[in-house]
């Protein structure tokens, strides 16, 4: 596996790289990469912005915000909430800030329907900060409905974590073809900046062979990081925490590590 370098630190900070963590298959790892990766790139003395757009709240959760009280991206979208700043939450790791959700996002998909350019909403929602921020990640839900659709259009570019299982495949079509009607519909400069292979378990040949399906049939949009199967993900979850301050020594840390290096050697993130 190819290394990438250190990255340089940065001397000064924004505009936003905006990313959809997207797929609509469900326990893939979206929320677990975004925590994951959100962390990596704080180590790196990134700012970013994690915005949680699943009514399931695992992002907010999966950064220590139980039950989250106050206004959250629902109220942002409705616009009974009208500045962004005060919606945005610190986390326990520095450099990592929060706009969190709960069940009331549910309620967006139908509420929204009637807007005048609906699928703009959320992009509308993040233009006042996004110098503030080196990269802001959107953990969409495992759905491609007008909040899936509202993250692509918001969206410079997508990444696009994907289990290494039987049947991981199944689907992906869809979700490229969502893609390419967002690019000739809402948001012609998205790019797909990549499909992360997840959930690789060396022991089984299958994993293996998903992988080779992979590289196969989507070539070079796979990168190279691959994450492995590991119980430390759970455990971290429940500690509130991303894996690279939960365990930092762990393969699992120093894998998004290698994927947070990757993606800025790419150009991906500044
Ligand atoms: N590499 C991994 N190895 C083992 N378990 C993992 C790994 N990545 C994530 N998990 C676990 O798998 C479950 C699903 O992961 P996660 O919530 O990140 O997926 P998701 O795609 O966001 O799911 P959803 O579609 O429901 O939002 C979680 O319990 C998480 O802790
Ligand atoms: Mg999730």
């Amino acid at each position: 596996m190819t290394d990438f370098p250190e990255p340089a630190p940065l001397a000064s900070h924004g505009p936003a790289k905006v990313i959809a963590m997207c797929n609509q298959k469900g326990g893939v790892g979206k929320t677990t990469t975004t925590i994951s990766l959100a962390g990596a790139l704080a180590e790196y003395g990134r700012k970013v912005l994690v915005v949680d757009f699943d009514p399931q709240g695992g992002l907010t959760a999966g950064l220590g915000m139980m039950s989250h009280e106050g206004d959250t991206i629902y109220e942002l979208l409705i616009g009974t909430a009208r500045d962004i700043r005060q919606v945005i939450k610190p986390t326990k790791v520095e450099g990592i800030h929060l706009i969190p959700a709960n069940i009331d996002l549910s309620a967006a998909e139908v509420q929204l329907i009637n807007e005048v350019a609906r699928e703009n909403i959320l992009a509308s929602v993040l233009k006042p900060i996004l110098d503030e921020y080196d990269v802001i990640f959107i953990d969409c839900q495992p759905s491609l409905g007008l909040l899936t659709v509202n993250a692509l259009t918001a969206a410079h570019g997508v990444l696009i974590p994907l289990a290494c299982e039987y049947f991981a495949l199944r689907g992906v079509a869809l979700l490229l073809d969502t893609i390419e009607k967002v690019t000739a519909r809402t948001n012609p400069i998205i790019q797909i900046d990549g499909i992360i292979p997840t959930m690789y378990d060396p022991r089984t040949l299958h994993s293996k062979e998903v992988l080779d399906t992979l590289h196969h049939n989507l070539g070079d949009k796979v990168l190279n990081s691959v994450i492995h199967r590991t119980v430390k993900f759970p455990d971290s979850t429940i500690a509130g925490a991303p894996i690279t301050t939960f365990a930092p020594d762990h393969a699992a840390a120093h894998a998004y590590r290698a994927l947070a290096r990757e993606l800025i050697a790419r150009g991906k993130i500044a």
